[in-house]
This record gives C-alpha cells, sequence and structure tokens, in this order.
C-alpha cells in the first residue's frame, strides 16, 4: 500500500478539508502555511516546510521536460532555500533529534523527505569534520546552511585527458556557509565539492534528481593535491587521482 504522509493527505483531500476548516480554525492555519507557494503570502515572507517542500517539488518535476534547464532551477530551488523557515516546527524537531549523533565523531545524515524527484537530508558535522572531494553524477545540488559555519570547495571537471585514475579539476568557488547561505551545484558546474565545518553545523541538502542504485554506484571520491599547479593568477587547477 502506498504510503502518505501529512502534506499529501492536505492535497489530496482538499475538498473535504476546506469543510472542515470551517469549523475549525486551526486546521485552516495548517491549510494556509501549506499553500503558501501558492500566493497566499507575501513574496518574500518566510515559507514553511510543508510550503516548501510543494514548491521545490513542482520546480524539481520539470527535469523530465526537454527544455528542463539546470542553471535555472539551481537558482529557483535556492530562492526557496533562502526564505525557508528555519524555525518551522517540522524543521527544529529534526535540528534537535540531529543532536543525538553530536560526540560520535561522524558526519550524521538524517532523510528529511524522499520522493521521486528530488530527495533532502539534513547533514549535521561537529567541528573539523569534513566530507571529502567527491562528485554528485548528473545531479544536482542545493545546500543551504541552516546553523553554524562551513567551508567549501567547488570544482569542475575538465576535460583534458591524463593518465589512467587521474583528472583535473579546476577549482571555481571556495566559501564560508552560515546560517541562511545557500551553495549550489549542477550536473556540469562546481559539480565536485569539499566540505569541512568550522563549528557544529547543520546543512539542509537538496539533490534533484534523487540518488538511487545507478547514481550511487556511479559516485567518485578523489584525493586532490592540495596545491594548484597552475602558475598564480591563473584560475586554480589541481590534479586529483580517483579513489
Ligand atoms: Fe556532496
Amino acid at each position: 500500500m502506498d504510503e502518505y504522509d501529512r502534506r499529501h493527505f492536505i492535497r489530496t483531500s482538499l475538498p473535504g478539508f476546506l469543510g472542515l476548516t470551517m469549523a475549525l480554525p486551526g486546521l485552516n492555519a495548517i491549510a494556509t502555511r501549506a499553500n503558501a507557494c501558492n500566493g497566499r503570502l507575501a513574496e518574500k515572507q518566510p515559507i514553511n516546510w510543508d510550503a516548501f517542500l510543494e514548491a521545490v517539488e513542482k520546480e524539481a518535476s520539470r527535469q523530465h521536460l526537454d527544455d528542463w534547464n539546470e542553471a535555472a532551477y539551481v537558482a529557483r530551488a535556492s530562492l526557496l532555500c533562502s526564505r525557508l523557515n528555519l524555525k518551522d516546527e517540522h524543521l527544529l524537531k529534526a535540528f534537535k533529534k540531529a543532536h543525538r549523533g553530536l560526540g560520535n565523531k561522524r558526519v550524521d545524515f538524517e532523510p528529511l523527505e524522499k520522493q521521486r524527484d528530488f530527495h533532502v537530508t539534513l547533514l549535521q558535522f561537529e567541528k573539523e569534520e569534513a566530507i571529502p572531494h567527491h562528485n554528485h553524477p548528473e545531479m544536482t545540488g542545493v545546500i543551504l546552511c541552516a546553523s553554524g559555519k562551513i567551508e567549501t570547495k567547488n570544482y569542475d571537471l575538465l576535460p583534458d585527458k591524463m593518465e589512467k585514475d587521474h583528472v583535473l579539476l579546476q577549482e571555481t568557488n571556495h566559501d564560508f556557509l552560515k546560517k541562511g547561505v545557500v551553495s549550489s551545484l549542477t550536473s556540469k558546474k562546481r559539480n565536485i565539492h569539499w566540505l569541512q565545518a568550522h563549528e557544529t553545523t547543520q546543512l539542509v541538502d537538496i539533490f534533484a534528481p534523487p540518488y538511487n542504485k545507478e547514481r550511487i554506484e556511479k559516485s567518485s571520491w578523489f584525493d586532490v593535491d592540495p596545491e594548484p599547479f597552475s602558475e598564480k593568477g591563473n584560475p586554480r587547477i589541481h590534479k586529483a587521482k580517483k579513489r
């Protein structure tokens, strides 16, 4: 049997639900929150978790169209992330739940939402914890820093042929993400990245399309020479070896 979460229940049973709201003002408030992305709230007003998911679902579903534009999608998804109300009850619960992982000396992953076209995951790092250089094959990623401070570097894979298992990576971004700051990658641009927390940090990641068996198998990890071999003033190009 299919599983239906609270958000889909609200959406799929709307006529009956609207009837109930006449008698139950509390439920009406929930309906308003869930429909925030349909113009019932001001453009720049923070959006709650349900409205956020509904809007991301709509944007991510476009990936099946011929005119799918990854760059435009990550721009729109980044905007949605910047509007997400980080004090939403659902998120506060998830942030608190993730605290159970504090002290376990590894990055924690908490699934927040999984759909056909995207998934959202909460990542929690403690100070100095890092995720080594890796790619996201044929995927886009939008990363919202919900708390803390984390250093990130992104790279483009260059087409130049190297000896077996070696590649050239051009460093395109070097950022320090703080609360409310969003980073993104597409299948072609900034697709490879590295992250290291400077303090306890929580990130909300959207990946579209979501990871599946094939994309996990295609994923690569890299050992990257820390010093670029390109000369000063030129794009920073690093030699790297696929693990
Ligand atoms: Fe990643």
